[in-house]
């Protein structure tokens, strides 16, 4: 399997990528934070908006039955990129992660656990995968549980089994680390929580814009992400959720379009997905993230994972090179994440990412996000670069090349 062959074609796509920064040409290596978007995403969204902008639903005219198809469609794409049986699993569209990952703790975790129960996560979690945990654990009595980790961020050998069991009613992992790029072994911890009968909600934040996703095969409960950092606008993403679940759940939010009657005294829910998408929903974000989504399938995730293995082993070999510089995580695993996080020798990280940005290079500097593993790796933060499907090797090589530059000009 090649990865991405013309990758000049790629770029063309990406009108961003034609503009600069500081006067120089962009290197855009904050792909973490979110994506650059395709020429398709962008027209899809102004289609929209230009054309055909009624609301879905209620209309029983032309243009709002076809905003409906659209956002019927747009669901129907997500499908595809996650391989959903639709008989078995749903798609419910969110604001994004941070959404779909309070979807599950309010509309769960809050009506479902109880004192004694507990929830495992991990030190490396984004804070949108921790906070609500913690926050569910200090209302209910459940207790949070962590899987231990080794000195440089991966999983530690037998946590999984030795932390999960009988009382745990979740487990709550992400599939890559927005900081190292690590990516946990998925398939032991869904094997250990089926064991003891647990739930599993995979956080796909960073994974699913980079690499193909079955959730049949991955066999979890839930699986949150967001349209941003796959090519997509903001202010949309989705909670893949087993039917089962959803249908046993009481909704998160309340209002109109996620209700089948409402009377003076009580009012009863829609079916799945409408009883999880109160209110008049982001119309244009489902028809742009669908966009995103059918754009990478064209291309496909495999290749663009390809790609990025690639810029892996050429920014790992060129950082080992430079002994100024610390990485942190496990940088030797084959298949991981196009993120690397690094500190320069006595060097804040802010000032990096400054003299980055006056090179055109933009990365992200700071905790990330993810303040226990910031406090695992015994720091404050980190210069973060990030790759996506139209980062280059010569992007790489600018990259070090100013490492070297600014490290000089700060000694
Ligand atoms: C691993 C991970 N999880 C969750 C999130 C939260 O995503 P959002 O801010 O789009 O809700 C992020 C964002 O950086 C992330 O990297």
């Amino acid at each position: 399997m090649t990865g991405i062959k013309d990758i000049s074609a790629i770029r063309s796509d990406f009108p961003a990528l034609a503009g600069t920064m500081r006067g120089k040409s962009l290197v855009y290596f904050d792909n973490g934070a979110t994506s650059l978007k395709p020429q398709s995403v962008v027209d899809a969204l102004n289609g929209y908006y230009r054309e055909y902008s009624a609301n879905i639903h209620r209309g029983v005219y032309e243009m709002s039955e076809r905003a409906t198809a659209a956002y019927d469609r747009a669901r129907e794409s997500l499908y595809r990129l996650l391989n959903v049986s639709e008989d078995q699993g749903e798609i419910i569209f969110t604001r994004g992660t941070t959404e779909a990952t309070n979807l599950v703790a309010y509309a769960w975790a809050m009506n479902t656990l109880k004192e004694g129960d507990e929830i495992v996560t991990t030190a490396m979690e984004h804070h949108s995968n921790f906070v609500p945990w913690q926050e569910v654990a200090r209302r209910t009595g459940a207790v949070l549980r962590f899987l231990p980790l080794t000195p440089d961020g991966a999983l530690a050998e037998k946590g999984i089994t030795e932390t999960i069991g009988p009382r745990t009613r979740l487990v709550a992992i992400t599939a890559m680390s927005n900081v190292t790029g690590y990516i946990p072994p998925l398939s032991d911890i869904v094997r250990a929580a089926r064991e003891h009968g647990a739930l599993v909600l995979v956080d796909a934040a960073q994974y699913a814009s980079h690499h193909p996703v079955d959730v049949q095969e991955l066999d979890c409960d839930f699986l949150a992400f967001s349209g941003h950092k796959m090519c997509g606008p903001t202010g949309i993403g989705a909670l893949y959720a087993r039917r089962e679940l959803l249908e046993s759940m009481e909704p998160f939010h309340f209002g109109g379009d996620m209700i089948r009657e409402v009377k003076l005294d009580h009012s009863t829910w829609a079916n799945v997905p409408e009883k999880f998408e109160a209110g008049t929903p982001n119309i244009a974000g489902a028809i742009g993230i669908a966009a995103a989504a059918d754009y990478l399938m064209e291309i496909g995730l495999d290749r663009v994972a390809r790609h990025e293995q690639e810029l892996n082993r050429h920014m790992r070999s060129a950082l080992a090179d430079l002994d100024f510089v610390t990485i942190y995580g496990p940088v030797e695993q084959v298949e991981r994440g196009g993120i690397f996080s690094f500190n320069l020798d006595g060097v804040h990280p802010h000032d990096v990412g400054s003299l980055l940005d006056q090179q055109g290079i933009a990365v992200r500097t700071g905790f990330h996000c993810a303040q226990p593993l910031m406090a695992h790796f015994g720091i404050e933060g980190t210069v973060r670069a990030s790759f996506y499907l139209y980062n280059t090797t010569a992007e790489v090589d600018q990259f070090i090349e100013a490492l070297h530059r600014l490290y000089r000009i700060l000694q």
